[in-house]
């Protein structure tokens, strides 16, 4: 059964284009055994009608204090509204009502309720990409997570505008989820936070060429999705790939060298549970980047190299509570040279793959592995998918927090 049901639920719509979705997010609401009470404000009567929401919600709409033509002198009381609810949901949440939100302006109904609510408040913000990525709306969703609010991250894709990139508002079906794990406790990962790198990283020599590895990403990004399904609340720091994920406890941080993975790790480092490191890092990268293109003057070009900061056993070094879980790809001696990276690193636990087991490895959908703990016993897996292989890192996790 959903958590859902028998809930009361709120649902605030305002004037975006993606108020159209709120019909069928009120379908699956009622659908999982929610009571909804529809508020609109003025500006999203333009997207979707009051009449379609009453009658999918079986209620009526609310847009102002007074309804037209009572002339009793009752009104819509927010404060009474406010206190109805278990939870209100406002989606779309559009730029302005963001802002409205943060600096508590009070010049509707729903504002108004939002001022007066002491439940959960879930925001899923909406509008082009160019509004989604301005600083002051970025100020005012950290204002509104400052207070307490949930924010549901908009998602990417082609928007009403003709661009693509972020700030559709979350699918329906994913706005559910993503309340559904909220309050579901039973999730075993619920309230950890997880670290997760993955794919390669590009060391640049100049503006049009890089030094880089054949990671796909696919791994680390199985990995990310499957911590979140858990409950988990993910950081994926990313070199480039084209794997997508859409999970509205992931957040993705694209990186392009090692040393911008560096900081961003280090950045969250302390306010996570448990890091899972699935890059394939460059230990090299090019001692000079030139400015410019690079002519092909000579018969032979030599390129001096630096050594790369070692993520991982960065993080090793200065781990407290953190549960570390590190990958070894190897090509010979496999075994020992995990075993070493376990020390040199101070992991809890690492998965070692080698390019000599078919089907493991880079690029491929399948990997087939062996878990090393830090007492250096062996467990190896069979060849699975790296979905599967996600399965078995994140249960991992699961058991040490057990
Ligand atoms: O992305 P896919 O195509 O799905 O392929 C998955 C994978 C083969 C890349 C993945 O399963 C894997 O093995 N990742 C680690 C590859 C690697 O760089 O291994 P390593 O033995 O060089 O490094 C050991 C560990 O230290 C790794 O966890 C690595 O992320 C980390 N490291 C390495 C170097 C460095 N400078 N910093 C690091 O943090």
């Amino acid at each position: 059964m959903s958590v859902l049901s028998g809930k009361k639920i709120l649902l605030g719509i305002t004037g975006g284009i993606a108020a159209y979705k709120t019909a069928a997010l009120v379908r699956l609401l009622i659908k999982a055994g929610a009571e909804i009470q529809v508020i609109m404000t003025p500006a999203s009567h333009q997207f979707v009608t009051p009449f379609t929401l009453s009658t999918l919600s079986k209620k009526p709409v609310y847009t102002k204090f007074f309804n037209a033509g009572d002339e009793g002198g009752t009104w819509n009381n927010h404060v009474d509204l406010a206190l109805w609810a278990d939870f209100i949901i406002i989606a779309p949440a559009t730029a302005n009502t963001l802002a409205k939100m943060a600096n508590g302006i009070c010049d509707n109904l729903l504002m108004a309720i939002y001022l007066s609510a002491k439940c959960p408040v879930f925001v899923a913000p909406a509008m082009d990409l160019d509004m989604y990525v301005h600083p002051s709306t970025d100020r005012n969703i950290n204002l509104l997570t400052s207070y307490g609010n949930i924010i549901i991250p908009a998602e990417e894709g082609e928007l009403a505008s003709g661009l693509v990139g972020k700030g559709r508002m979350a699918e329906p079906e994913h706005i559910l989820d993503f309340i559904d794990d909220y309050f579901n406790t039973s999730l075993p990962l619920k309230g950890k936070k997880i670290l997760i790198t993955a794919g390669p990283t590009y060391e640049p020599i100049d503006p049009v060429r890089f030094i880089g590895n054949h990671s796909s990403g696919k791994m680390g990004f199985d990995i990310a999705m499957e911590a979140a399904k858990r409950g988990a609340e993910v950081v994926l720091v990313s070199g480039p790939t084209n794997q997508k994920i859409c999970h509205p406890l992931v957040k993705v941080i694209s990186i392009l060298s090692a040393k911008e993975m560096y900081t961003v790790c280090h950045d969250y480092f302390e306010s996570v549970d448990a890091v899972v490191a699935a890059a394939a890092v460059a230990d090299y990268r090019p001692k000079h980047v030139a400015d410019q293109k690079i002519k092909k003057n000579s018969e032979e070009f030599v390129i001096e190299m630096d050594k790369n900061p070692d993520i991982l056993a960065s993080l090793g070094a200065i781990k407290k509570k953190q549960f570390l879980i590190g990958f070894a790809l190897e090509t010979q001696n496999e075994v020992e040279h995990a075993k070493q990276k376990i020390v040199k690193k101070n992991l809890d636990l690492i998965v070692l793959n080698s390019l000599n087991d078919k089907g493991a490895g880079f690029g491929k959908p399948t990997n087939k592995v062996t878990f090393i703990d830090k007492d250096f016993n062996l467990e190896p897996m069979e060849l699975k998918l790296k979905e599967e292989v996600a399965i078995d890192i994140v249960q991992k996790i699961i058991d040490h927090y057990a």
